[in-house]
């Protein structure tokens, strides 16, 4: 045993690990029907909270009122939330839910319609703004009380907010995306339907998938890696990659969608309780200040930040190689991983995905403000240490600058 491995082996002796789960997870095609049960057992108001008009148009949003109903549950509906919810539209539901006299909250739609809800959901029941809760610089209110009941029914399978602890939201005034976190934000029920994905537009699975595979694969390479999200992580990268460009050229095949949605909900899991890495640190810099979608920074970034960790991490991305399915037999470790890196950015390239943002019109003097936004947590729990040297270096990669 060399002395390097020697050192690992009384580090993860000693490493205690805690694993969150939302309350409850229903999954398979057809799942929505047990909503008005689920509602029935957690509230008699519900606020449900929308995207803008995908649900009401594919008759989604009629089937949960109408179990709803039949259930005698009243309900209000909250909607038209954009991507990357502020702390203006937070605040805003918040005072709806009260006024309506909600005592739960369910969420039909992607993930900024599931933080939006998760974020409401514990608002609710505790004083001031969402933005004196969230992580910013340390700074953060604790909650005192508990939240109403947070039902999540994801609509595209990519951030698996319905299996977090936390709500990204994007403040403004401080021009800042930043979560709340508390165990408490974990949803009463995350009800995961893949025949609810099959409308879901070819570029929109793209790049949920992207963001998907980046939180696989971040926490599996990050430092807070865990037995159990390994395990998640590494089946989740697997059906990844067997079905995410299969459900990108054919929406309707049940199931690469059922594959994709568990992913993602997997995807969820290993984040909440692993963290995250660099991909994710200037993905939301980059969202705040050029508005590009959450899941496709991610999954541009994804192989440049793989390649990066390469040095220091080489075992786990072999292992990612074979999770992909590739024959890795015959080839080093370091050829392995980096086999892994090749396969991702096939995977993206199938889907659509370009190896750069250039078309984003990323400014060189915007970067410090960039790297700025990329510090924090999600940063520090990279598998190898990253300066702002390295930033610059990987915002030059992905900007074609
Ligand atoms: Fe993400």
């Amino acid at each position: 045993m060399t002395h390097r491995s020697h050192i690992r082996r009384i580090t993860d002796l000693n490493k205690i690990a805690e694993f969150y789960a939302p309350g409850k997870i229903i999954f398979g095609p057809g799942g929505i029907s047990q909503v008005g049960a689920e509602a029935k057992r957690l509230g008699s108001k519900a606020l449900i909270v929308l995207g803008r008009g995908a649900m009401r148009k594919s008759g989604a949003l009629d089937r949960l009122t109408h179990l709803l109903i039949e259930n005698n549950l009243k309900y209000a509906i909250y909607e038209n939330i954009p991507s990357d919810p502020t702390v203006k539209i937070v605040d805003a539901g918040t005072d709806f839910a009260r006024k309506e006299n909600c005592n739960l909250v369910i969420s039909l739609g992607g993930g900024s319609v599931l933080d939006t809800g998760k974020a409401i959901s514990v608002i609710v029941t505790n004083e001031g703004s969402v933005a004196d809760y969230q992580e910013i610089e340390g700074k953060g209110r604790k909650f005192q009380h508990r939240p109403i009941p947070f039902i999540a029914i994801p609509t595209t399978s990519g951030t698996g907010s319905e299996a977090t602890r936390n709500a990204v939201i994007t403040n403004t005034e401080l021009g800042l995306k930043k979560s709340i976190r508390d165990p408490w934000l974990l949803p009463e029920v995350a009800l995961v339907d893949p025949e609810l994905t099959l409308s879901l537009p070819p570029y929109m699975t793209a790049i949920s998938g992207g963001d998907a595979l980046t939180q696989c694969i971040e926490s599996y390479l990050g430092k807070k890696n865990q037995e159990i999200t390994d395990v998640l992580a590494l089946h989740a990268i697997g059906l990844i990659g067997k079905s995410l460009v299969k459900a990108v050229k054919d929406g309707k095949n049940l199931e690469a969608r059922k594959d994709m949605a568990m992913a993602a909900l997997l995807s969820g899991l290993c984040l909440s309780n692993s963290g995250l890495g660099a991909a994710h640190a200037l993905s939301h810099p980059l969202g705040v200040y050029y508005k590009i979608p959450h899941g496709l920074s991610c999954a541009v970034l994804l192989p440049y930040v793989m390649e990066y960790n390469l040095p220091v991490i080489t075992k786990r991305l072999a292992k990612i190689a074979q999770s992909l399915g590739e024959d890795v037999s015959l080839l080093s470790e370091s050829e392995a991983a980096q086999r892994a890196v090749e396969k991702i950015k096939e995977i993206l390239s199938q889907v659509g995905i370009k190896d750069n943002l250039s078309e984003w019109g990323i400014k060189e003097e915007d970067f410090p403000q960039l790297i700025k936004g990329a510090k924090g947590g999600t940063l520090n729990n990279n598998p190898r240490e990253v300066s702002d040297k390295d930033l610059i270096e990987l915002l030059y990669k992905i900007t074609g600058l």
